[in-house]
């Protein structure tokens, strides 16, 4: 039985290879984007008019975030993918010296928009029948790691961990499994062409973790293969 899953930032990077692998085996998807009606979402809208259903979303913005919400109302979502994410300034992101007003901007998005949209939909999961929100994070975001760069990033990756380790807690009784991943180092925008994997072996690992998960690994923190990493 096709699923519906609805991911956020999915117009390029991950969140598109996810729609595209989504699409390929049948799969509907909500592919929510700042744009959603250009570039390749509208080339894969003109391929799968009835299983791409394009969302105007930043997930910054509350007025856009009511916006989508109105417009799904109704809809069953069985996964809910928080993908969008900001990396912030390459520089002044140290612990000497930091770029406050781009600290907080990462925050809006890496932080408070993963809340805001696992909020907002929370009641499109729960008529849904996977029940599942799974959030992009980093490895970057461990403690364990005791790093010395990237704090503005780092520090995003670890506060959302905990914001949705709270939000698990908060939807574990409503049979909501919350789940945090690690997509690899993905060949994107932001991971830059040096990276590890392309994006479709990220989405090709995380799209079957996902679906061999449940309310088993709720509040997990693990890699585009199931790993575990160490929070
Ligand atoms: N690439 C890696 O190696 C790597 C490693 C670890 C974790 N991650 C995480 O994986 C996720 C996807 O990263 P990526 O590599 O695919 O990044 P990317 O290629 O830079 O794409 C980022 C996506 O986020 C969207 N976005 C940013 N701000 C937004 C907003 N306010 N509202 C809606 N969408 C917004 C972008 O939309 P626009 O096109 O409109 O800007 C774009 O679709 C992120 O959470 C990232 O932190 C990536």
């Amino acid at each position: 039985m096709p699923q519906t899953w609805m991911i956020t930032g999915a117009n390029r990077g991950i969140g598109l290879a996810i729609t595209i692998e989504l699409l390929r085996r049948g799969d509907r998807v909500i592919a929510a984007a700042r744009n959603p009606w250009g570039g390749a979402l509208a080339e894969l809208a003109a391929e799968h008019p009835a299983a791409l259903i394009p969302v105007e979303l930043d997930v910054t913005s509350d007025a856009s975030i009511a916006a989508a919400k109105e417009a799904l109302a109704g809809q069953a979502i069985d996964v809910l993918l928080n993908n969008a994410g900001l990396y912030g300034p390459r520089d002044r992101q140290s612990g000497l010296d930091v770029d406050f007003d781009a600290w907080r901007e990462v925050f809006e998005v890496n932080v408070y928009a993963p809340i805001r949209v696992a909020q907002a939909f929370l009641p499109n999961v729960e008529a849904g029948q996977g029940r599942k929100i799974a959030t992009i994070s980093s490895r970057m975001g461990s403690l364990a790691a005791n790093p010395g760069n990237a704090l503005i990033y780092r520090s995003s990756k670890s506060a959302v961990n905990m914001a949705m380790v709270v939000f698990g807690n908060s939807v574990r009784a409503r049979d909501v499994s919350v789940m945090l991943f690690h997509p690899g180092w993905v060949q994107t925008d932001m991971g830059g062409s040096g990276a590890d994997i392309t994006p479709a072996e990220s989405a090709n690992g995380l799209i079957r973790t996902i679906d061999a998960s449940g309310m088993a690994e709720t509040n997990s923190f693990r890699d585009y293969t199931g790993e575990a990493i160490t929070w």
